[in-house]
C-alpha cells in the first residue's frame, strides 16, 4: 500500500495503517506525530502559540520555564504602552520591553508589538494634549517606536480598543478620536512607514459576536480600510471571556468574517474564567474555532499562570498557581495536535514599500522499499527566519530508529528544535528520533519540526534507518 503525505488527511493516515498492521505496532492517532508543548503543536498547522509576558516575572524560574518550553510567541503585557515607552515627550524607554524582546528573540521566538495607539495607558504628558499637538505627538510616537523595533516585530497592535461597547458602534470618544476620525489610518500609515516588514493589526475586546454593533463597526473599518489601500493586514480579538462575556456561538464566523476581508485574524489576549472540564471546554472551541478557519494564524493567552493573570480570581489561564498543566491545557494541546498538519499554501503580502512572501511547500516522494523518506515543509518564512517541519515515513518494512540530515544554507542558524534530537545548529544538521518517534511500522510516519534564524532557501533532506 503506498501512501503520500499530501493525499490523506493525518487521521485518515493513522486509520489506514491501523486497518493494514493487525498482529504489528499500532500507531496511534497521536503518537507518532503529536507535539508535546502548545508552541509545537501549533507550528505544525502553521501557526503559532504565545503568551503576554511581564518583564517584573523574568527573575521567576518557574514562570521563564514555561515560557520557554512552550510558547513561540511573546507580547509585552504592559512594557511597550505608550506611558512604558515614552514617558517623558519625546524620551523614548526601552529598557524593559527590551528585557522580554531580547529573551524571546534568543529563544528563537517571536514577538507581537503592544502597542503603539492607545486611550489608555497614556503617559500624564499625552493625556493632557489636544488636537493637533496630540495629532502629531502619536504620530511621533508610532514613528519612533516602530522604528527602533524594525524588524523585530512579526505583528504590531497598531491601534488598540478605538470603539464604543454598547449597541452605538461608535467610535471610543478620546483624546486621540478627538484630534479628527482619520487617526486611525493615520496610524497605520506612519507604522508601516516607520517598519514596513511588520504586520499591521488593529485590537480590540467584545468583537468576538458576530451579531455585536462593534464587531459590526469594526469590519466596516477594516472593509473600508482595504477598499481605500490604508494597510492592514490583521485583526486582533482580544477573547476575554467569562461568565457575563461567554464565547459565543458564533466565534469561527466572526473569525471567519473577518479573515475573508483579506487580513489575517490573531487571537491576542485569550482568557477564560472557570476551571475545570467546563473551562477546557471552552478553550477547546476556541482553539478549534481558530484551526477551522486558515486565516487564523495564531492565538495569544494574556498570561502563563492563573497568579500572573490581570483578574487572576478568574484562574483563567493554562496553567494553576505553581505552573502545572490544568485540564484547559490539555484540551487546547489536544485540539492542536488533532488538527491536520498545513498543507501547501500560497500567501503573498503586497506592501506600498517592501514585498514580504511566505510560501509553505510541501515535497512528497514515494518511500523506498526499505530504509525511509524525509520531507520538508516550511511552515512560516518570515524576514529574519522560518518554521520547517520534517516528515520521516518509513518504506515497506518497518524501521526501529531513523536520522534525518538537512544541509542548511550558509547563514542559516537552528534555534529550535522539537520531537527530535539534534546535533549541531548550522551546515549540515541530523536529526535523530527520540524515544516515542523511533519506531515506525512500514508505510508509518512522524513529523519533527525546527525554528532557524535566516533564510530557509530550498531544502532536501535525507533520511537513514536502523
Ligand atoms: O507596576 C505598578 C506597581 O509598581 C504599583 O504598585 C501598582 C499599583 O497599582 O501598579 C502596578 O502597575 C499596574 C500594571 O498593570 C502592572 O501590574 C497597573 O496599576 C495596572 O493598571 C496594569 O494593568 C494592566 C492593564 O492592561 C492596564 O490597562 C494589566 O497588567 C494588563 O494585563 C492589561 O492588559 C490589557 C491590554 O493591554 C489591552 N486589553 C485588555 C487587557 C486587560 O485589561
Amino acid at each position: 500500500m503506498k501512501l503520500t503525505a499530501t493525499s490523506v488527511s493525518r487521521a485518515a493516515l493513522v486509520t489506514a495503517l491501523v486497518a493494514t498492521t493487525a498482529g504489528a505496532v499500532v500507531l496511534s492517532a497521536t503518537s507518532a506525530s503529536a507535539a508535546t508543548t502548545l508552541g509545537a503543536s501549533a507550528a505544525q498547522t502553521g501557526r503559532y502559540f504565545g503568551t503576554a509576558v511581564a518583564a517584573g516575572r523574568l527573575g521567576d524560574s518557574t514562570y521563564v520555564g514555561i515560557l520557554n518550553r512552550e510558547f513561540d510567541m511573546v507580547t509585552a503585557e504592559n512594557e511597550m504602552k505608550i506611558d512604558a515607552t515614552e514617558p517623558n515627550q519625546n524620551q523614548f524607554s526601552y529598557g524593559n520591553a527590551d528585557r522580554i524582546v531580547n529573551l524571546a528573540r534568543s529563544q528563537g521566538k517571536r514577538v507581537r508589538g503592544h502597542t503603539l495607539a492607545w486611550h489608555s495607558q497614556q503617559p500624564a504628558w499625552m493625556q493632557r494634549l489636544e488636537g493637533s499637538a496630540l495629532r502629531s505627538a502619536m504620530l511621533n510616537h508610532v514613528t519612533k517606536v516602530a522604528q527602533y523595533y524594525a524588524g523585530k516585530i512579526y505583528a504590531w497592535d497598531v491601534v488598540n480598543e478605538a470603539f464604543e461597547d454598547g449597541s452605538s458602534g461608535a467610535r471610543r470618544n478620546s483624546n486621540l478620536q478627538r484630534t479628527g476620525n482619520d487617526w486611525i489610518e493615520a496610524a497605520f500609515r506612519a507604522a508601516r512607514a516607520a517598519d514596513p516588514t511588520a504586520k499591521l493589526c488593529y485590537n480590540d475586546y467584545n468583537t468576538d459576536d458576530w451579531t455585536h454593533a462593534k464587531t459590526q463597526a469594526v469590519y466596516r473599518m477594516v472593509q473600508d480600510f482595504k477598499t481605500r489601500g490604508v494597510p492592514i493586514d490583521c485583526v486582533g480579538l482580544q477573547s476575554h471571556f467569562n461568565a457575563q462575556s461567554p464565547v459565543p456561538s458564533n466565534y469561527q464566523t466572526t473569525l471567519q468574517n473577518f479573515a475573508n476581508l483579506g487580513v489575517d485574524v490573531q487571537i491576542t489576549e485569550l482568557d477564560i474564567e472557570g476551571s475545570g472540564t467546563t473551562q477546557a471546554a471552552n478553550y477547546e472551541r476556541v482553539t478549534k474555532a481558530c484551526l477551522a478557519v486558515t486565516r487564523c494564524t495564531g492565538i495569544t493567552v494574556w498570561g502563563i499562570r492563573d497568579t500572573d493573570s490581570w483578574r487572576s480570581y478568574g484562574t483563567p489561564l493554562l496553567f494553576d498557581g505553581s505552573g502545572n498543566k490544568k485540564p484547559a491545557y490539555t484540551a487546547v494541546l489536544n485540539a492542536l495536535n488533532a488538527a491536520p498538519p498545513s498543507s501547501t499554501t500560497t500567501t503573498t503580502t503586497t506592501t506600498t514599500t517592501t514585498t514580504t512572501t511566505t510560501t509553505t511547500t510541501t515535497t512528497t516522494t514515494t518511500p523506498p522499499p526499505s530504509g525511509c523518506t524525509a520531507t520538508v515543509s516550511v511552515l512560516d518564512q518570515w524576514n529574519t527566519g522560518f518554521v520547517a517541519t520534517i516528515k520521516v515515513t518509513a518504506g515497506s518494512a518497518a524501521v526501529n530508529g531513523w536520522s534525518a540530515s538537512v544541509a542548511l544554507p550558509s547563514g542559516v542558524t537552528v534555534v529550535n528544535s522539537w520531537n527530535s534530537g539534534r546535533s549541531g545548529n548550522s551546515g549540515t544538521v541530523t536529526f535523530t528520533n527520540v524515544a516515542y518517534n523511533g519506531a515506525l511500522p512500514a508505510g508509518g510516519s512522524t513529523e519533527f519540526g525546527f525554528q532557524a534564524d535566516g533564510n530557509a532557501g530550498a531544502l532536501s533532506p535525507t533520511c537513514s534507518a536502523r
